[in-house]
């Protein structure tokens, strides 16, 4: 059943700094007006990082980031904008709890509050354990990338295209590649915010069927293999590496992926002013070539830096 129909343009919306989930699992637990607080949000604290203030909103505050795989920007950027909001954070490799040892998450995530602490940011768990941790610690819980989801990621990047494009609706999305977590959390903002997607995967590595499902129901999604159909009348071209974390290395899959790399001749079949998006880390002339990374329709280094402000107003919306 379709759900789409009361689509609002994010430039007439009046935030109210609320949000109605406590956590941050996956977007398609997120109303569009969830998807909005959190881009006002993290509007006005870029906006006042800028102006070279940092509110206090986490003074007293300690966030607890529980990450089971490695990071760059995930965790750069929330120890950062913690420490920006004059909070305090203590960073936790799995690897060195007794998680690793087999103790449960159940019990893990009871002694969270006892200890202090105001939320947890998790890395790569699967849904159904950050939902236990969300359960048993009593803490806003945010995910900070699960085997199908990088919710963090998709709300920096629509902020990111906000910024660009002066609008979200409409706008047509050509996500070229793998159909991995980003592409997963991809349809699912997009599709939320009103924009059209196009996916051009090969068969084999497409994103979830469900997810698909799910997604329709707010939007026009095309599926396709044909790179060059899928780029047409773009406004932004997105691709991610070939293999994510969780997955197998697989030179097949590699093999497959070759053709789906976003080179100056496949952006060039979009519109003139189309963005190039990837949400990092990149394999430098794997998925995309030198020339579009570092081309100038390429925002790559902009969408990091929004994981700065958009982790921010996460933590600025959920903790109390
Ligand atoms: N984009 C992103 O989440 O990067 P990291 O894996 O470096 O955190
Ligand atoms: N799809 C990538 C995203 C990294 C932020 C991965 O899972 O490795």
């Amino acid at each position: 059943m379709r759900v789409r129909g009361h689509f609002m343009d994010i430039n007439k919306f009046s935030p109210k700094f609320k949000v109605s989930s406590p956590n941050l699992i996956n977007l398609s637990r997120l109303t569009t007006e969830d998807i909005f607080e959190y881009l006002y949000a993290a509007k006005a604290l870029k906006t006042k990082y800028r102006a070279g203030e940092n509110p206090a909103l986490l003074k007293h505050k300690t966030i607890a980031l529980l990450f089971g795989n490695v990071s760059t920007r995930t965790r750069i950027s929330f120890e950062m904008g913690i420490r920006q909001l004059g909070g305090d954070f203590l960073f936790l490799p799995k690897g060195e709890t007794q998680l690793s040892r087999g103790e449960s998450i159940r019990d893990t995530a009871a002694m969270f509050k006892r200890y202090g602490f105001s939320a947890l940011i998790l890395r790569a768990f699967s849904t159904e354990e950050i939902e236990t941790f969300a359960k048993y610690s009593g803490l806003p819980v945010i995910n900070g990338i699960s085997e199908n989801a990088h919710p963090l990621q998709i709300l920096s990047d629509l902020f990111t295209i906000w910024e660009h494009k002066g609008k979200l609706e409409n706008l047509k999305l050509a996500y070229i590649g793998d159909g991995n977590n980003i592409a997963n959390t991809l349809l699912m903002g997009c599709a939320k915010c009103d924009m059209n997607i196009t996916l051009a995967s090969p068969n084999n590595y497409r994103p979830s069927e469900s997810m698909l499902e799910r997604a329709m129901q707010y939007a026009d999604i095309q599926l396709t293999s044909d790179v060059r159909e899928a780029v047409q009348n773009a406004d932004i071209v997105y691709t991610d590496v070939f293999i994510s974390m969780g997955d197998a290395e697989s030179e097949e899959k590699k093999r497959v992926l070759r053709r789906y790399r976003v080179t100056e001749e496949l952006m060039s079949l979009a519109k003139p002013d189309a963005l190039f998006m990837h949400c990092m880390p990149v394999h430098r002339g794997e998925e995309v070539t030198e020339e579009v990374l570092d081309g100038p329709q390429s925002i790559v280094y902009e969408q990091a830096e929004n994981r700065l402000h958009l982790n921010k107003a996460a933590l600025a919306l959920l903790v109390k």
